[in-house]
């Protein structure tokens, strides 16, 4: 919008609604409107949402909708369905959800057919997934693939070690995938050790193909590998995955090997592209298919949908309402299924560089809390470690539960049980426990106090038939348009990261005082000058 959203009419009026529904518990709201329950609901694809445990009533939600509007998210959607450059800073499209269009769809932007370059792609990965597959490639010495590792950091491991991990029980053609991605010697070596280099395909990942851990980490298993099969090894033991195609070359891997996508993907959005191969390997493109059909279907409702249904606005907006109204500071992420245990590691680059940003798309600073600070651990492990503090703590935590209803395998009633889990806590946190119930219970005065549960603590709940590829994709692209929703009515740039450049920057200049056996000249500051100090006397 022109203008600042803080200045307008709707944001008074949501400042106003605040300060006169503060005071009100979910069982006051809960006890005068029962039927909240029904109401407060949405459906997307198989996703189902019940947010009628959040500090809001229907009223609230009108009024979040208003200030969506009033920031222009409508126009914003079309703005990126249809390829304009909205990543300002860069000056370029973004168009991950391209990545999943159909074939047949109509899409050129700066005179590139977007749909029929993302699906020759796509082709050319699923040939060579199923070569993989099929044992039909094959290692220098003629063994078949048994396991791919990932290289690459940050989007370019991320999503592909989460979807993985969520999806593993389709990974059906014997081929298991492993993430390296630390610059700290640990990973990389600790994933080496047990591995047999004739059955070992390394992907190399990389958008730029020039950040240094994935290039360090992809040199030392180059070394490992020609160690022991030799350098001509390497073109049946290395692909890439990039944009950067003479950087590829340079490196040694043949192009004839690399998987491309483009600048309009953000690295944080890729994993549903060509970032996504070793993931394809291990599950096969049917399912890799599936998956981005969810995604699509996600988009399909995002686009389509009326706001107040809408169910990545109604949770995007409901993060502006804790965040700016509520001072909310984080929202914890909370997946009661084990599969999904890097989802909120995932989200936290997914949301926090997209949306950690202090000034807006025309450079001018930013008038409201931006960028939620997203965490997370699935349930029930989290119960057992800081869910004290979302149950009584003096903070505001609002938190997503996301559970699944049918498990890959059970036993002895686990997963009822951990369902139960879940839906206990959401309603523990919302309701909780007076004083007088608690008496009420013979407990001694004296711990009263102690026991009691304040509630009124917002949560989403999120169900799923089952975690399938399909409702992975739709979920991930549910958590994708709710930062585009955040983005637009703060106004930010959501597809930028120029703040994590100064840190890259500053490490490889300082590196070479680490490791010279000359004494260190210039440093960034006096503290960083003595640690260097310290750290090279520990050193030896
Ligand atoms: O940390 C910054 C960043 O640029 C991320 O945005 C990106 O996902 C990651 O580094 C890896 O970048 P690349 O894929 O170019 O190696």
């Amino acid at each position: 919008m022109d203008g600042d959203i803080t200045q307008s009419q709707e944001w008074a009026a949501l400042g106003k609604h605040q300060e006169e529904l503060a005071g009100r518990h979910l069982r006051e709201l809960f006890a005068q409107d029962p039927g909240r329950a029904g109401r407060m609901t949405v459906t997307a694809g198989d996703l189902y949402l019940d947010y009628s445990k959040h500090r809001a009533t229907e009223e609230t939600v009108e009024l979040l909708v208003a200030l969506a509007e009033r920031a222009g998210l409508r126009d914003r959607v079309e703005a990126m369905f249809g390829g304009e450059h909205i990543n300002v800073s860069e000056d370029r499209a973004v168009l991950h959800v391209a990545l999943r269009m159909p074939r047949e769809a109509e899409l050129v932007v700066d005179g590139q057919d977007v749909p029929a370059d993302v699906h020759a792609v796509l082709d050319r990965m699923s040939a060579f997934a199923d070569r993989v597959r099929g044992k039909e490639w094959r290692g220098a010495t003629g063994k078949p693939i048994e396991t791919v590792v990932n290289i690459g950091i940050g989007g370019s491991d991320l999503g592909p070690a989460m979807a993985y991990e969520a999806l593993r029980d389709y990974a059906d053609a014997g081929v298991t995938a492993r993430f390296v991605s630390n610059i700290d010697p640990a990973d990389i070596l600790g994933n080496l050790r047990d591995l047999d280099p004739e059955t070992t395909l390394f992907v190399v990942s990389s958008k730029t193909f020039t950040t240094l851990e994935t290039l360090t980490n992809a040199r030392v298993a180059r070394s490992w590998l020609t160690g022991a099969l030799g350098d001509d090894a390497v073109a049946r033991h290395f692909v890439a995955v990039s944009t950067n195609a003479a950087k590829v070359a340079e490196f040694g891997i043949d192009t004839a090997n690399m998987f491309g996508f483009w600048d309009w993907v953000g690295g944080r959005y890729s994993y549903d592209g060509a970032i996504g191969l070793s993931l394809m390997i291990a599950i096969g493109p049917g399912r890799f298919r599936e998956m981005l059909a969810g995604f699509r279907a996600m988009d399909e409702h995002f686009r389509t949908t009326p706001f107040e249904r809408n169910m990545p606005v109604i949770m995007g907006m409901l993060g502006i309402w804790y965040t700016d109204f509520f001072d909310a500071e984080t929202r914890a992420v909370l997946p009661y299924s084990q599969r999904l245990h890097r989802f909120p590691a995932y989200l936290q680059q997914l949301t926090m560089e997209s949306n950690g940003k202090s000034v807006k798309a025309d450079g001018t600073p930013v008038t409201a809390q931006t960028g939620e600070i997203f965490w997370g651990e699935p349930g029930t492990n989290g119960q057992h470690a800081f869910y004290q503090l979302l149950h009584q703590g003096t903070r505001l935590v609002p938190a997503d539960f996301i559970g699944f209803a049918e498990p890959h395998e059970d036993r002895e009633g686990m997963h009822d049980q951990l369902t139960a889990n879940l839906l206990a806590q959401t309603s523990a946190l919302a309701f909780g426990r007076t004083a007088e119930e608690i008496a009420a219970e013979g407990t001694p005065a004296g711990i009263v106090a102690h026991k009691v549960m304040p509630g009124n603590r917002p949560t989403s709940t999120i169900l799923a038939p089952k975690l399938t590829p399909s409702t992975l994709g739709q979920l991930v692209a549910l958590y994708e348009h709710i930062v585009f929703v955040e983005g637009t009515v703060w106004g930010i740039d959501s597809f930028d990261q120029w703040g994590v450049e100064l840190g890259k920057k500053m490490a490889s200049d300082l590196a070479p005082a680490l490791t010279s056996d000359e004494p260190p000249t210039t440093f960034p500051d006096p503290s960083t000058e003595r640690l260097v100090r310290r750290y090279r006397e520990l050193r030896g």
